[in-house]
């Protein structure tokens, strides 16, 4: 076992997504310490250019590797979609995104398969993209759904409102008769009380977290990296207002968590067009 097996791994989103993740990372490698960053100043991601979105992604990569972590899970499919492959060349970091994961997981249960995400990942094409690459023959539809994660984040899951924004986001999917959907945000998951009202009960549900931390278990294992000591209690940081995240995040935490607010220094050598 190597000795900085004991490092956290970084995770990071723009909001309380991430914990879909987290719950997956407790459930699957309970020796593991996190570090979770929420940007939530600057929330939601899924309406904003591509070039912005790695701006911000290179200031929380430059911040997590100032908390020494071992690896980086992007807990963001925006992020994961319009940034991994440019900011694994930047870092000398261990870093996972969900897109892959999720194709794969999705390709192995449908060949009808709809894709919710952010209007970024939707507009970036990637699932579609990696779908493709997996299995070609499968058919994919995407929706970009920008109601959802502010309603999410505004704790707005059980409102009236929200299952008309579900329905309507859903009619297009279930008029294709999809037979797998994937959550292509990460926030997603927490409407899916909701979303299984709607939907027709056949469909396969796919949360791309839980093969995405497969996929972390079996990386960890390769380099030697993994916990085998007692975790220290998962470290919570945002970049907005601690008390709205410990507030939200409770309901799918289960304990109210202790919250942090980080100042993000902003890399000067790393600009937007650099
Ligand atoms: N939860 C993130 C995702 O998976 C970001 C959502 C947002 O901030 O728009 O895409």
């Amino acid at each position: 076992m190597s000795a900085s097996s004991n490092r956290p791994i970084g995770i990071f989103d723009s909001g309380v997504g991430g914990v879909t993740v987290l719950k997956q990372l407790y459930r699957q490698l309970p020796n593991e310490s996190i570090v979770y960053f929420a940007d939530t100043a600057r929330l939601p991601y899924g309406t904003r250019s591509p070039e912005e979105i790695l701006q911000f992604v290179r200031e929380i990569m430059v911040w997590l590797e100032q908390q020494n972590v071992k690896m980086v899970l992007m807990a963001c499919n925006t992020s994961s979609a319009l940034t991994l492959d440019i900011v694994r060349s930047e870092f000398n970091l261990p870093i996972l995104g969900l897109i892959f994961p999720g194709a794969k997981a999705a390709a192995q249960k449908g060949r009808r398969i709809g894709v919710i995400s952010t209007p970024a990942t939707a507009k970036s094409n990637a699932y579609l993209n990696a779908i493709a690459e997996i299995e070609p023959s499968a058919q994919v539809w995407q929706i970009g759904c920008p109601e959802f994660v502010p309603l999410i984040e505004q704790n707005r899951i059980y409102d009236p409102h929200t299952r008309k924004v579900v329905t309507e986001y859903l009619s297009p999917l279930i008029e294709n008769q999809i037979d797998t959907l994937i959550y292509g945000c990460t926030h997603y998951p927490h409407l899916e009380p909701i979303i299984k009202e709607i939907l027709p009960s056949g469909v396969n549900l796919i949360d791309p977290a839980k093969s995405l931390v497969q996929s972390t278990e079996q990386e960890l294992e390769l380099m030697g990296l993994k916990n085998h000591t007692n975790p220290v209690a998962t470290r919570f940081c945002v970049s907005g207002m601690p008390d709205q995240f410990a507030r939200i995040s409770q309901r799918w935490l289960g304990y109210p968590p202790k919250v942090e607010k980080v100042n993000l220094a902003v890399p000067s050598l790393l600009t937007v067009d650099s």
